[in-house]
């Protein structure tokens, strides 16, 4: 599945606010070390974890970027200049064969788990446990969206929406709203200490623009299951874009850290 630059950009914000302070605090302690500390960011996009993390980070950092669009890769490569040394793998995740982990010592993503199946998930659990590598996985969409202000259909949207996500996103049927249950699940199966914490997105007016997109992205979707009369789901977006700007909108996430204790 390919994501817009544009839309990694207005997003940025909201996810870099999002994430729990204290797991975020706990994947840099891990990267604490006098030599140089190598992450790989799967689904690195334009390279929103190195700029969420790094600044966290008391030590030299090198970063392998995971993604398969490598003009999202050069993007992520240009704004982390001299910052850390970058070496990119511009390859599809199914090849789990091929990911750098080996000696990396934090693998992160962001934004990715609830875009990949169960089976692909078993697949790199087992990849990532012969690695012994930590995981900080950012950001699983977690089926959860309220507004302060109502209209009418939003549950219905959202259920829409919710389904659209279990969709095939290249990985096998998606994991969706399940995401980062079934990432705590598999990576404690597999004897690592799983740490979860809330990260929901809190948009409100200052976001406008991203809650426009948001909200076109959202009816595409649930268009695009059937489950819902075009009408409805049009009658819900032109409520919905008329009240951007005043209300909050709350989008539910979650991340994820695992640490190889026990692996
Ligand atoms: C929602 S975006 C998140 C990007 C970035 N981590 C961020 O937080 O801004 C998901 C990323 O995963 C990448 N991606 C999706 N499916 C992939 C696959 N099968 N193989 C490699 N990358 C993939 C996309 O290109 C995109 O950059």
């Amino acid at each position: 599945m390919s994501f817009s630059a544009h839309w990694l950009e207005l997003r940025e914000p909201l996810d870099h606010a999002a994430r729990d302070p204290a797991l975020r605090a706990a994947a840099a302690a891990l990267l604490r070390m006098p030599r140089v500390a190598t992450v790989v960011d799967l689904g690195c996009g334009t390279g929103s974890s190195f700029r969420a993390l790094a600044p966290h980070v008391d030590a030299a950092q090198a970063w392998r970027l995971v993604d398969h669009d490598p003009a999202l890769i050069a993007i992520a490569r240009r704004r982390i200049g001299a910052a850390a040394a970058v070496e990119a793998h511009p390859l599809d995740l199914r090849t789990l064969d091929a990911l750098p982990l080996a000696g990396a010592d934090l693998a992160t993503a962001s934004a990715l788990f609830d875009l990949v199946g169960r089976d692909w998930l078993r697949g790199f659990v087992a990849a990532l446990t012969q690695a012994r590598v930590p995981l900080y996985a950012a950001l699983s969409y977690d089926g959860h969206m309220h507004w302060s202000l109502s209209v009418a259909d939003d549950a219905a949207v959202v259920a829409a929406f919710n389904r659209h996500q279990r969709g095939d996103k290249g990985l096998g049927p998606a994991l969706g709203p399940d995401a980062a249950g079934a990432l705590a699940e598999a990576l404690a199966a597999a004897g690592y200490r799983v740490l979860r914490a809330p990260s929901p997105w809190r948009i409100d007016a200052a976001h406008a623009a991203m809650q426009r997109e948001l909200l076109h992205g959202i009816a595409t979707a649930a268009r695009e299951t059937g489950d819902i009369a075009e009408a409805r789901v049009a009658g819900w977006l032109h409520a919905r874009l008329e009240r951007v700007g005043s209300g909050t909108c709350t989008v539910g996430h979650e991340d994820v850290l695992a640490l190889p204790d026990r692996a």
